[in-house]
């Protein structure tokens, strides 16, 4: 048993508590980080990822990082130097879209929680083998969605996922009532295009519609 990569998980469980919806934000703008960390803490969602796709992305991880309640995860890594300049801003913990050595390698050093992404039996076993049991499951509704992640438990009862990729209002139910999903994904949410015209009331609007998130 891989001692750091247990206690890496037990942080994860930690940030989310009871929190069933991670939020994925696409932010553009470094201006926006407190109201929209406002806007989270203030819906339940105190956990959630920035990805690392906008050339403001580390600045805004720091500041929404520097919020008290806020757990910032920085996602979209990708690369061992992403996981540090993750780490410098201030990212509580990460999420890859896959899995490298030298990825796992660097969170595993530094004991820096990741959620790692895998689309594939193998790929499970990979990162069971090394230690990990909570993975993200991505694209998910692009590998059949529920019925494949209810095909996996059978094999991987241990594992918990966070199915991501095309999930949203009307499917997150189904994702939820299976036994092996730890928790659903998704920038439907916060939709990149209503952070980026700061619409919060609509923002709102569908963080209450999902009553289920915590
Ligand atoms: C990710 O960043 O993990 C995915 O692009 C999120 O997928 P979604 O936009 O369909 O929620």
């Amino acid at each position: 048993m891989n001692r750091s990569i247990e206690k890496m998980e037990e942080s994860l469980k930690e940030f989310f508590g009871s929190q069933k919806l991670l939020p994925i934000l696409t932010v553009d703008d470094k201006e926006v980080s407190e109201d929209l960390a406002s806007v989270m803490c203030e819906s339940g969602l105190k956990t959630y990822e920035v990805t690392l796709r906008t050339q403001a992305s580390l600045e805004v991880i720091a500041q929404m990082s520097s919020f008290d309640n806020c757990i910032v995860g920085a996602g979209t890594l990708i690369s061992p130097s992403d996981v540090r300049s993750a780490i410098k801003a201030g990212a509580k913990f990460g999420i890859s879209p896959g899995i490298t050595p030298e990825l796992l390698n660097e969170c595993e050093k530094n004991c820096f929680p990741l959620i790692p992404g895998v689309s594939t039996a193998s790929e499970i076993m990979n990162a069971y083998a090394r230690g990990y049991k909570i993975l993200k499951f991505f694209p998910s509704e692009n590998l059949g969605g529920v019925k494949t992640l209810k095909a996996l438990h059978g094999p991987f009862p241990g594992c918990k996922f966070f199915p991501t990729g095309g999930i949203n209002q009307d499917n997150a139910l189904d994702y939820l009532s299976l036994p092996n999903v730890y928790a659903i994904a998704g920038s439907w949410v916060a939709p990149r295009e209503l952070i980026r015209s700061r619409d919060w009331s609509q923002i709102r609007k569908i963080i209450q519609m999902s009553d289920w998130k915590i």
